[in-house]
């Protein structure tokens, strides 16, 4: 695909090809991102970072992404601090938004919702997620991590064996994850939920129709058996009908020191988009794994930042240009490599 001026909308729009490309130019902005060097490639461009449901880390790495490349970021959080909460249409929001913006990211709890208000930007929209839809950019730094992680062992992600655990019908991370993961060659995927909370059938039909092993596991220790990355992630209890649906699920599957230990091989990556539930009833990525120098988890949340500055490269057509634009950083700057666990 032809990044410059696209929208970002879902995983469907890659081919391989174009997933090499981005991790190439994330890979050559980690000194940025790193603080090691500062650019102000896009000064003077803004950044409209619109989410109208909660997140904490796509909404800020994608608004220090964007500050890092030299851009401004405008925001606006919740629908109710915004004029949707007088009736205003997604439509002519975008309107008047795209006239404020070089580029927008969107998060909204309705599926196909970012697509919608994409057809009247005037400027390129990046999905965020879309209700129980897709997170595209959460599949593409997942798959950079998967990449990092396994190229550290000697792996590619060719021969991938992978088990995805837990809400695995509303988790939009999860489906945009699989469906990049067919891409590859020869994957093998464990799909391991409770009964009711399964992968939906076009994302698996995706993976089988690429002539990828895909199994269906209802018990967790039998799941997690023999894979190089174990993906965990949360029961998406804003998508059920009650909260008594989703306390139904809560806490079905926990992960821990103990259950690693007796059923994983002993370096599987353990990775989980965030954030983990961490509340006594849930526990669903127990922190006695904290320690556990697989645990990917914050990893993967810094590499957030670097594919995410790529891709604002990327769509705004300024990867020649960044060097160009670049000095030293002159303050005091932490260590950031490796991260802690
Ligand atoms: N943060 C991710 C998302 O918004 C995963 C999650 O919330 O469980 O989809
Ligand atoms: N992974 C993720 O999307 O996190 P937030 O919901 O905090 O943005």
């Amino acid at each position: 695909m032809d990044f410059v001026g696209s929208h970002i909308l879902s995983v469907d729009q890659f081919e391989r090809g174009d997933i090499d490309r981005l991790f190439d130019v994330a890979d050559g902005l980690a000194p940025f991102a790193q603080r090691e060097r500062i650019t102000r490639v896009l000064q003077g461009a803004i950044l409209s970072n619109m989410f109208f449901e909660p997140s904490t880390r796509t909404r800020v790495s994608f608004g220090s992404a964007f500050n890092l490349l030299g851009g401004d970021v405008r925001e606006t959080t919740e629908v109710k601090a915004s004029a949707l909460a007088k009736g205003e249409s997604l439509h002519d929001t975008a309107r008047v938004l795209s006239g404020y913006s070089d580029v927008i990211v969107m998060r909204h709890p309705e599926e196909g919702s970012v697509a919608e208000f994409a057809t009247a930007s005037r400027v390129p929209v990046i999905n965020a997620g879309d209700g129980a839809n897709e997170h595209p950019s959460q599949a593409l730094l997942d798959l950079y991590t998967v990449r990092r992680e396994l190229a550290a062992r000697g792996q590619g992600i060719d021969g991938l064996r992978i088990a995805v655990v837990g809400d695995l019908r509303y988790g939009r991370a999860v489906h945009s994850l699989l469906k990049l993961l067919a891409l590859f060659d020869q994957v093998s995927v464990h799909l391991v939920s409770p009964p009711g909370l399964e992968a939906p059938e076009d994302v698996i039909a995706v993976l089988e129709d690429g002539g990828h092993a895909v199994k269906v596991y209802h018990d967790l220790g039998e799941g997690i058996h023999h894979v190089d990355i174990l993906y965990v992630t949360r029961t998406q209890e804003e998508r059920f009908t009650s909260p008594e649906e989703a306390d139904r699920y809560r806490g079905l599957f926990r992960v821990n020191q103990a259950i690693y230990t007796e059923n994983c091989e002993p370096n599987t990556v353990i990775m989980h988009p965030l954030p983990r539930d961490s509340r006594a009833q849930a526990q669903e990525l127990d922190d006695d794994l904290n320690a556990n120098p697989n645990l990917a988890i914050f990893r993967q949340t810094d590499n957030g930042v670097v594919v995410r500055m790529a891709l604002f490269a990327m769509v705004l057509d300024v990867v020649d240009q960044v060097n160009d634009h670049a000095r030293s950083v002159t303050w005091y700057t932490a260590k950031r490599t490796p991260p802690p666990n």
